[in-house]
């Protein structure tokens, strides 16, 4: 398995550009299974989960063609079956459902295992599939749904932990092929949902209100092909400010959408630090010692809690006790022991780290144990003394594309060790 090194104590400077989201393109890409005709797509960013999610489109029966950032898709005749060995490796392999359900009324796909930052259900889901008049059935591992026919109606898909993303992507694509209308009560509203939606309205789906909580979708017989650029990965802008903020004397961050990051901006403004937002590109002045913060995550547009760890890393560099409460995924800490290992202080009180600061970090090994408090971890070794080797990179290939490659372009003395034992 690959390691990332990172020599700590180098500033970084210069600018990033950042790549489509991650989080956007899974469900577009999904979305192409409900037409026949080609779809292509821009900005996809170059990273495993995309080309899982491409296995599954190719395993489906769908004709993909990769150039650089761009996948040409066309699912002329599908199957409705994706096995476990195919999606287990990603648990966005269930936003297939909805398309396949829409377009053939019937879909069966193994439902992935479980996941480091908390249980990860899809009740919310099934909840959407039934009121459009689909049967559901978990057995064997798989989820099967189908229905003779889908039926627009109203679902509420809010949960116990708030709107889900992947959830609402889900029944509003199966919903732009029901007969009728579907309003969807405590639909998601964050910006890959919105993504989303102007894609299917590019291929011809009738949608208002994505981007707020109630989203109203008439039915259309057929959807045709479309074109469309996947838009900014907040996710990773918000971890390259946070690198800057760290670490950084000026950086400057290229092809980003500022108004997606208001809140993570207003945090590392209330945490001191100087920037110059411009509609699509963000300059932020380090200054090595922020103030300390309370934060808590929310659905959009709240704090992010795909930014929970990469904050933790910062504040542990603060002057004083930070606070930050996961309300999104509460058992999303695993970063924390890593970190405690680093030098950080930081004690858990159920789903809020308390952080005191200011500790100067020290290298370690540290293992990724998922994408974001990988990248927490990176970001860590940039200001830690000595040599931090994080292992497991795979979690960060997830979700950053060439997360090493852009650090160094910004001065990190970073580099991957290639594990050539297989
Ligand atoms: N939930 C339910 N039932 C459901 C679905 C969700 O109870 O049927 C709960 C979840 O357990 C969680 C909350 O609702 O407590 C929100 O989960 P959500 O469904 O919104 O998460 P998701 O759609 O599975 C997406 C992102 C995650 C991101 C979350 C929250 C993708 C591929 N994944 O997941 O991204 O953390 O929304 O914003 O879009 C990441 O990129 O690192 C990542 C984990």
């Amino acid at each position: 398995m690959d390691k990332i090194l990172v020599h700590g104590g180098r500033p970084l400077s210069g600018s990033v550009r950042i790549s489509g989201s991650k989080n956007s393109a899974l469900p577009i890409l999904a979305a192409s299974l409900l037409t026949r005709d080609r779809c292509v797509i821009h900005c996809v960013p170059d990273l495993s989960d995309i080309h899982y999610m491409l296995q599954i489109l190719s395993h489906l029966g769908a004709h993909v063609e990769r150039a650089s950032g761009t996948v040409i898709i066309q699912a002329e005749k599908i199957s409705t079956v994706a096995p476990y060995e195919i999606v287990r490796k990603m648990r966005a392999s269930v936003c297939v459902l909805g398309p396949l359900l829409g377009r053939h009324r019937e879909a069966k796909v193994s439902l992935p295992g479980g996941c480091v930052i908390g249980d990860r259900p899809i009740d919310l889901h099934l909840r959407g599939f039934r009121a459009l008049n689909a049967a559901c059935r978990v057995e064997a591992g798989d989820v099967k749904v189908f229905a003779d026919e889908l039926r627009g109606s109203t679902v509420d898909l809010e949960g116990k932990q708030g709107p889900t993303v992947l959830g609402t992507d889900n029944v509003m694509m199966a919903a732009t092929l029901a007969e009728g209308v579907t309003v969807i009560e405590g639909a998601a509203a964050e910006p890959e949902v919105v993504d989303l939606a102007h894609f299917l309205i590019k291929m011809g789906a009738k949608i208002e209100g994505a981007g707020t909580r109630r989203i109203t979708i008439e039915g259309v017989k057929e959807l045709h092909g479309a074109e469309h650029s996947v838009i900014p990965d907040r996710i990773e802008a918000g971890t390259f400010l946070v690198a800057a903020a760290l670490a950084g004397t000026e950086v400057t961050l290229r092809r980003v959408n500022s108004d997606h990051l208001k809140a993570v901006l207003n945090s590392l403004t209330d945490a001191g630090f100087r920037m110059d937002v411009q509609r699509d590109q963000i300059t932020v002045h380090g200054n090595g010692s922020p103030r300390p913060l309370e934060l808590i995550t929310e659905p959009y547009p709240g704090f992010p809690t795909d930014m929970q760890a990469q904050m933790c890393a910062l504040l542990s560099r603060a002057n004083g006790v930070s606070r930050a409460t996961e309300t999104v995924f509460p058992q999303r800490f695993m970063h924390v022991s890593e970190l405690k290992r680093m030098g950080a202080d930081i004690e858990l009180d159920g789903a809020t780290a308390i952080i005191r600061g200011p500790s100067q970090l020290s290298g370690a090994p540290v293992m990724a144990s998922d994408l974001r408090a990988s990248a927490a971890l990176v970001l860590a070794g940039l200001v830690a003394n000595g040599l931090t080797e994080v292992n497991r990179v795979y979690h960060i290939d997830r979700g950053y594309e060439s997360i090493d490659e852009k650090l160094a372009g910004l001065g990190a003395h970073i580099e991957r060790v290639k594990d050539r034992s297989h």
